[in-house]
């Protein structure tokens, strides 16, 4: 942790911009940015609702509400930025299945937007929110240099937006750090996700629907862990032009992450039921195993992830 306070200082006076920045893992992000004395510009569509709300008066801090495929926004929105956190995204297993286009066109021409604007305002540094979804499925532990094999639209588009990354420094000498978060929970995330839908289903006495057989496995990894890794990762040197893992390196499967949330809410003889996969939901895209290989984070950042399932379950369960 000694490394994280070091790097909190490095932020002091920086100008930041967020795009995505008012979604959920983009609002944690502006909100401990902020609190490290950085000048924040979020720039977000708004296209769920707005999770930073509560940040509105905060000195230093500015919203801008654009798209990322409207690059004369970008242009003049990110001058004089010293790191961009791009993190604007079409999210979500049924979005991107329902608007395929949308996903492609906001992931890759609002990437090469970004990017040009960077290099054109001569910003330091691009930080490229990507995803574990680029692996595939693997039986092992996902390691950043193993081969690629993605099953969806959503995960080419964070590939061909990681290399254009590699591409825009190789070209233009534009810095970079790529981010592959895995399934990062927590406070202010919607029901679109596994652990809020459920918590909500199960507070409410509801049934909590299982697709499949509930033995897939994710790496849950908590906000408040991948805000951390993603500020040491893109503030230290170590992190220049590389690419990270952000999860906890153990798994779960929705099997054991339903018992957990109805133990917890003492619900146990709510018996989940397990449902078909279908067009929203296609079985062809379905990751069945996903554990993070964690040691190229823990080895150059010098951070291992901190919150345990339990406790971030038990934190949710109380204030959802
Ligand atoms: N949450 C996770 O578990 C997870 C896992 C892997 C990768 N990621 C990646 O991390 C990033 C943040 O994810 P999140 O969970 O906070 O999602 P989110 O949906 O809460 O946030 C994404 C934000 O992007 C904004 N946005 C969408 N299209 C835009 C556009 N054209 N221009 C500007 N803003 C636009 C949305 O309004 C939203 O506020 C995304 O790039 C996502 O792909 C997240």
């Amino acid at each position: 942790m000694a490394a994280l306070q070091e790097a909190i200082g490095k932020f002091k006076g920086l100008s930041i911009a967020i795009t995505g920045g008012a979604g959920f893992i983009g609002s944690h992000l502006t909100e401990k940015l902020l609190d490290t004395g950085a000048r924040v510009a979020v720039i977000d569509t708004f296209l769920r609702g707005s999770k930073i709300e509560h940040l509105r008066d905060r000195k230093e801090f500015t919203v801008h509400n654009a798209d990322v495929r409207d690059a004369d926004a970008m242009d003049r929105i990110l001058n004089g930025t010293d790191i961009v956190y791009h993190l604007a995204a079409v999210v979500g297993v049924e979005e991107t299945q329902l608007a395929p286009y949308e996903v492609l066109d906001v992931e890759i021409r609002g990437t090469e937007n970004v990017l040009n604007a960077a290099v054109k305002n001569r910003t330091k540094k691009i930080v490229f929110g990507s995803s574990s979804e680029v692996y595939g499925d693997t039986k092992e532990a996902m390691q950043e240099d193993a081969r690629m094999a993605p099953k969806s639209t959503y995960a080419v588009t964070k590939l061909v937006g990681e290399e254009y990354c590699k591409a825009f420094k190789h070209k233009f000498g534009l810095d970079y750090t790529t981010l592959r978060y895995f399934n990062v929970y927590g406070p202010r995330q919607d029901e679109r996700f596994v652990i809020s839908r459920f918590i909500r289903k199960a507070k409410a006495n509801e049934t909590i629907s299982i697709y499949g057989t509930g033995k897939q496995t994710r790496d849950f990894t908590h906000v408040d862990d991948a805000v951390n890794l993603t500020m040491l990762a893109s503030i230290l040197d170590e992190g220049n032009c590389q690419v990270f893992n952000l999860g906890t390196g153990k798994s779960t499967s929705i099997n054991e992450l339903a018992l957990l949330i109805l133990k917890t809410l003492d619900r146990k003889t709510l018996k989940p039921v397990y449902v078909e996969y279908d067009k929203t939901r296609p079985v062809e895209i379905e990751i069945f195993n996903r554990t993070a290989d964690v040691t190229r984070a823990t080895r150059l950042l010098q951070y291992k992830t901190a919150i345990k399932l339990e406790a971030g379950i038990k934190e949710l369960c109380s204030l959802m």
